[in-house]
């Protein structure tokens, strides 16, 4: 059994997630794509960990193997339970996994299309309380109190979801991730599908609910002026891996890595509206419609050196033959300025003054 410190609910270590990619008449396997490769963090209890990078960085994968709704292809997720037992959910079986599951929920992107048009609001929300043998009067005054709980009014409780609006919905969304008393919610981009006046709203309510529920969060966004309102800690990824994780604070207002820099000067882009891939089969992918790096079967990856070489204008020589490592700037000015805690894989990040916001 792992150690967790005593304040952390979360620790993922070495996280990876290779998806075949097959090819031809006969789909042969001709290479991998590394949607996660290596990623480690860990997020204490009642805090904010925003997961934040672009469309097809990986992010929704590392959601998803967190709550072992995806089997890991390596890597351990260490996961404090309610009951106080550090499992890996990584390594779980059948009953267990249903068990650690019972102290983690996700929140999706699109509320038009996670909740199940045929059935009422009340069914919706009661659907994990049912998996547990709740009774129907049971459940029908616990949906009521969630209800509440969210901001949705209870005598709304037989409408079915094209009653309500997209604020609502997630609303039902996150009344249903909530039914079991979870310690820990993976929300895969919350607010992304919504009108920008709902937003907040959403955000507020998350907000609230972790302060009074003692709730701990992995947020994933690309927006990083969300994560900077919501997130204690952020991890920025890119192809797979993490490229800058720190303080929200410290990443925003002295970025370490000329990615994390490019996200804050970015405007906000229109939303790519990626559905969640709850039931994709694995075989599905051709080669040529991902972002993620393609290793090809003998071992050659697509980019030596470090993977933002294409995109960097800082670029030199090293960063072509050598991948860069997350670690803390060496100087020792950066230590005292970010402290260690706050990490970059760049070669240059202690040369390179990039600009925050
Ligand atoms: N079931 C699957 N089979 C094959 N490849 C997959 C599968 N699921 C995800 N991928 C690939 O893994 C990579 C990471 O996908 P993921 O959905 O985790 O990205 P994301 O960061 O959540 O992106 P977005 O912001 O668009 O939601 C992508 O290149 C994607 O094409
Ligand atoms: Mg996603």
């Amino acid at each position: 059994m792992a150690e967790l410190a005593a304040d952390t609910i979360l620790r993922v270590e070495g996280l990876k997630k290779h998806f075949p990619v097959r090819r031809g008449l006969l789909q042969r396997v001709v290479g991998s794509v590394k949607a996660v490769d290596d990623v480690s963090f860990s997020v204490q209890q009642g805090r904010t960990l925003g997961l934040v990078g672009e469309s097809g960085c990986g992010k929704t994968t590392t959601g998803r193997m967190i709550l072992r709704a995806l089997d890991p292809t390596a890597g351990q997720v260490w996961f404090r339970q309610s009951d106080g037992q550090v499992v890996d959910m990584a390594a779980l079986r059948g009953a267990e996994i249903k068990q650690a599951r019972r102290d983690m929920q996700m929140i999706f992107q699109d509320p038009y299309s996670s909740l199940n048009p045929r059935m009422p609001v009340m069914d919706l929300i009661a659907e994990p309380l049912r998996a547990r043998g709740w009774t129907r009067p049971d459940c029908e005054s616990r949906v009521a109190e969630l209800m509440d709980l969210v901001g949705l009014d209870a005598r709304m409780i037989r409408r079915y979801p094209h009653a309500f609006s997209g604020g609502q919905r997630q609303r039902i969304g996150i009344a249903r991730a909530l039914a079991l008393k979870p310690s820990l919610i993976v929300a895969d981009e919350p607010v992304s599908a919504l009108d920008v006046s709902v937003q907040a709203q959403i955000l507020n309510l998350l907000q609230a609910l972790q302060q009074d529920l003692g709730l701990t969060l992995v947020f994933i966004a690309h927006d990083l002026s969300v994560v900077r309102y919501l997130c204690d800690q952020v991890a920025v990824m890119y192809q797979g891996r993490i490229v800058e994780q720190g303080e929200s604070e410290a990443l925003f207002t002295a970025p370490r890595h000329p990615y994390t820099a490019t996200l804050l000067q970015a405007a906000p882009a229109p939303d790519p509206h990626v559905p969640w891939m709850q039931d994709i089969d694995e075989t599905e992918t051709e080669a040529g419609d991902t972002t993620a790096p393609v290793e090809l079967v003998d071992g050659t990856t697509a980019a030596g050196g470090c993977a933002f070489v294409p995109r960097c204008a800082h670029a030199t020589d090293l960063c072509r033959q050598q991948g860069p490592i997350l670690m803390p700037g060496s100087t020792r000015e950066s230590q005292v300025q970010y402290g260690a805690a706050h990490l970059a894989a760049c070669h240059h990040q202690d040369e390179l003054q990039l600009r925050g916001i």
